[in-house]
């Protein structure tokens, strides 16, 4: 297939984003597959923030970063990520380049724990006011569960809605699969 799959093209616009020596968020850190991702992409001399509520995910992201050598460019929060803007550092205000969230429930974990669209949509506003011009923030949107499907209707809402002076907003999904698949949603800063 040559169209890109949905998480080989968040990847894409994560590495267009993002540069060695940035800043870049993972705002649901889960088994930290995204964090290590972002840890490699600023390299040595940027900074990755990370946010998770579930101590479970914490634990998993570490030792995952331990493994890959790559724990000291990142810094893990145990909370919500409607809770970024009075936890980064004002330093990284206005620098921040790339940032993910994959939504719904850790894998392997709690699947009663999941992502809600009001913290959601709080923790992007809080990445708008702190990304630089053309950031870019990269939602993978898990719909196939009952919460899932309420938060990807919120979501798109508040999407289509963004004034378009603020940011550029991409729809990326495969329309003819079945059983809900994953989708894209991208929003870039102007
Ligand atoms: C689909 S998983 C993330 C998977 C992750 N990208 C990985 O590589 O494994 C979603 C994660 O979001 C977390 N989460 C749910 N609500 C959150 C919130 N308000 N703030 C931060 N993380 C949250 C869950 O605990 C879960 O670990």
């Amino acid at each position: 297939m040559k169209l890109d799959r949905i998480l080989p093209f968040a990847r894409n616009l994560l590495q267009r984003a993002i540069n060695e020596g940035d800043y870049a968020v993972d705002a649901t850190i889960g088994n930290g597959h995204d964090t290590a991702m972002l840890a490699s992409l600023v390299g040595e001399t940027g900074h990755v923030f990370g946010f998770d509520i579930q101590k479970e995910a914490i634990d998993n992201t570490t030792a995952r970063l331990r493994e890959q050598d790559l724990l000291n460019r990142v810094s893990l929060f145990h909370k919500s990520h409607d809770q970024l803007l009075t936890t980064i550092p004002t330093e990284t205000h206005g620098n921040i380049s790339g940032a993910v969230f994959n939504l719904g429930y850790l894998p392997g974990g709690n699947k009663e724990i999941v992502t809600k669209p009001t913290s959601t949509i709080e923790a992007i506003e809080h990445l708008l006011s702190v990304m630089k011009p053309e950031g870019i923030i990269v939602i993978v949107v898990y719909h196939g569960h009952e919460e899932g499907a309420i938060e990807r209707d919120r979501l798109l809402d508040y999407c289509s809605t963004l004034d378009q002076k603020r940011a550029h907003v991409l729809m990326y999904q495969f329309m003819n699969q079945i059983n809900n698949p994953p989708f894209i949603i991208a929003i870039e800063k102007r």
